[in-house]
């Protein structure tokens, strides 16, 4: 219990001997940026700066240099300028922001609502430096843990592991939902290219209709199900898992069978031996993993089994080189520090509620939805550290579709609606299906870079009118038709190219995502390590389930509620 206090206190005051304690808008340093920016920045025009600066592209990018090739991160298309910039960086540094970066790795229990550390870099220090949870040494656990999963992933590639027939698998399906499910899926997809193992699919929904489409196209005898689990309480995962294990009985027919085609990854060994995995199949991780951070644990071994072991280790990799530069780098420098500055200054002195994630790359696909939760879960958050309620904005909605698909959808929005919609832009410079001589890529590469552009030049009413004009139209019709045909342009956008899509590169990628959302969450002084949010759903579905399954009129909930509940039963004959 005293050790409980003590690292609730130390946990809530980390960073407190800078401004963290004090609310953002009460923060001078905030005053400061928001006077300024609101004085001389709102109103000016983007592409006025680059006309005034020639070297505002130099200035506001920023390299990484990785073995694959270097990204780079355009800055300049954003609402910033030398003071803001500045001023920017006074607010990380007044926030706490390297103090805390440096509690999280030093292991102090930053999620102090859970009262547990936060070291989803320990599963990435590729450096193997000792890091003490409670004064011992995680790092031989999480060696040991690779070691396995890397026997595991051996076996199953070369065939050494068969099925109950002898077959090699052929197969694997993930069966997880949330942390458990989006970072693995969205790294398969995302490094498909890399394929070395088994088809990898996923079950993630309680929809029956998931789990039934999935198992409809397998074999028994050549699937393996991976029943990712932090908590193995999860009643999505547990339900889809009995219905696979019934599923596979079924074609089976011998229990002995499930150990050949069950394993297990959590942090909760007994619930899943309960289940009936063998304990020697079990992938174990810790509670200082978050779900929303473990695809670099356990939880990543769909990944590794799909591309190899040797390739999950450089996504590892790269995600490290990323935490190395975000602890050694200076503020001005730190790229996850930028990203996560600029958002705040959208966010909390333009008003913006949303942020897109825009991936020019297919294989990116559910990139935004990867993020959607390990941005809105980490910061969807309206108290204090120190339990008071914000009167700022904290987590934006994270949303987002690749381009060009994006483009022929939403981004009308984005050019002519009301809102301010900051997006970052995210390309490879080279694909890994140059067909037809690169020109697929061409084309793709030449509408990444032309929609930041036409999203911050826009076009003015005299442009416009001129197109209209040389199209041959008649006065009267220009009269009518150009206010639809403006542009008011301005709008900011974030250009990262990545060398190639690679298991580093993407580790790098994610991990800088991973670190923005780390520092705004300093930023706003919430706990962006928690999810509280989520379970009073969970709660009241299992009173309702019941419910649902009696004859019995229900009148415990609001009308609403119970009127929908009646509806359904009503209509379920
Ligand atoms: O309900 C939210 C959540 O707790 C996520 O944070 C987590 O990733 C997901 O559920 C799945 O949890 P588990 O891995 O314990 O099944």
């Amino acid at each position: 219990m005293l050790n409980y206090l003590s690292d609730l206190m130390s946990a809530l005051f980390v960073g407190d001997s800078k401004n963290s304690a004090m609310s953002l808008t009460q923060d001078a340093a905030f005053v400061e940026l928001k006077r300024h920016v609101e004085a001389s920045e709102k109103d000016v025009q983007l592409l006025d700066w680059f006309q005034k600066d020639p070297s505002r592209f130099e200035k506001f990018t920023r390299h990484f240099k990785t073995p694959d090739g270097d990204f780079l991160f355009d800055f300049s298309k954003n609402r910033i300028t030398d003071e803001s910039f500045q001023l920017l960086m006074k607010l990380a540094k007044s926030r706490g922001v390297e103090e805390s970066r440096d509690a999280m790795f030093s292991a102090e229990k930053i999620n102090f609502t859970e009262n547990r550390a936060v070291l989803h870099v320990a599963l990435r220090n590729r450096a193997n430096r000792p890091i003490l949870v409670d004064g011992k040494d995680v790092m031989p656990d999480v060696n040991r843990v690779l070691a396995h999963m890397k026997e595991f992933c051996n076996e199953i590639i070369s065939g050494q592991w068969t099925g109950y027939t002898g077959k090699k698998i052929t197969d694997v399906v993930n069966i997880g939902i949330g942390g458990s499910d989006l970072g693995p899926l969205m790294v398969t997809e995302s490094l498909k290219n890399y394929q070395i193992g088994p088809n990898v699919h996923f079950v993630s929904n309680v929809d029956g209709t998931h789990v039934a489409e999935v198992t409809k196209k397998l074999n028994a005898e050549t699937t393996l199900f991976i029943i990712a689990s932090k908590t193995f309480t999860t009643q999505e995962t547990i339900t889809n898992a009995e219905t696979a294990k019934e599923w596979f009985l079924s074609k089976a027919g011998d229990p002995a069978a499930v150990a050949k085609h069950f394993v297990a990854l959590s942090t909760n060994v007994p619930k899943a031996v309960e289940f009936g995995i063998d304990e020697k199949n079990m992938f174990e991780f810790w509670d200082w993993v978050g779900g929303r951070y473990s695809l670099w644990s356990a939880i990543g071994l769909s990944i590794a089994v799909h591309i190899g072991f040797e390739n999950y280790e450089k996504l590892l990799d790269g995600a490290f080189a990323v935490d190395e530069h975000f602890v050694n780098t200076p503020l001005e420098q730190n790229i996850p520090v930028i990203l996560a500055m600029i958002g705040v200054l959208y966010n909390n002195v333009y008003g913006a509620e949303t942020h897109a994630l825009l991936p020019y790359d297919q294989y990116m696909h559910r990139f935004a939805a990867y993020f959607q939760q390990g941005d809105m879960e980490s910061n969807g958050k309206f108290v204090t550290r120190h339990g008071t309620r914000v009167d700022y904005s904290t987590g934006p909605i994270v949303w987002g579709e690749p381009g060009t698909n994006g483009q022929h959808a939403f981004y009308q929005l984005i050019h002519q609606g009301t809102r301010l919609i900051p997006a970052d832009f995210i390309a490879p410079v080279r694909t890994l299906n140059p067909i037809r001589n690169g020109l697929h890529h061409q084309i793709l590469l030449a509408n990444f870079l032309a929609q930041s552009e036409a999203l911050m030049k826009g076009k003015t009413a005299a442009v416009a009118e001129e197109e209209l004009k040389a199209s041959g139209m008649s006065a009267e019709s220009i009269a009518k038709i150009l206010p639809h045909k403006v542009f008011e342009g301005n709008k900011p956008t974030t250009s990262i190219v990545l060398p190639i899509v690679t298991p580093f590169t993407l580790g790098s990628l994610i991990a800088f995502y991973e670190h923005k959302i780390f520092v705004q969450g300093i930023i706003w002084d919430i706990c962006s390590f928690d999810q509280w949010g989520v379970e009073l759903g969970k709660q009241l579905a299992k009173v309702i389930q019941p419910e649902l399954a009696s004859a019995d009129k229900v009148t415990t909930h609001d009308a609403s509620t119970n009127g929908l509940i009646a509806f359904i039963k009503n209509n379920n004959a």
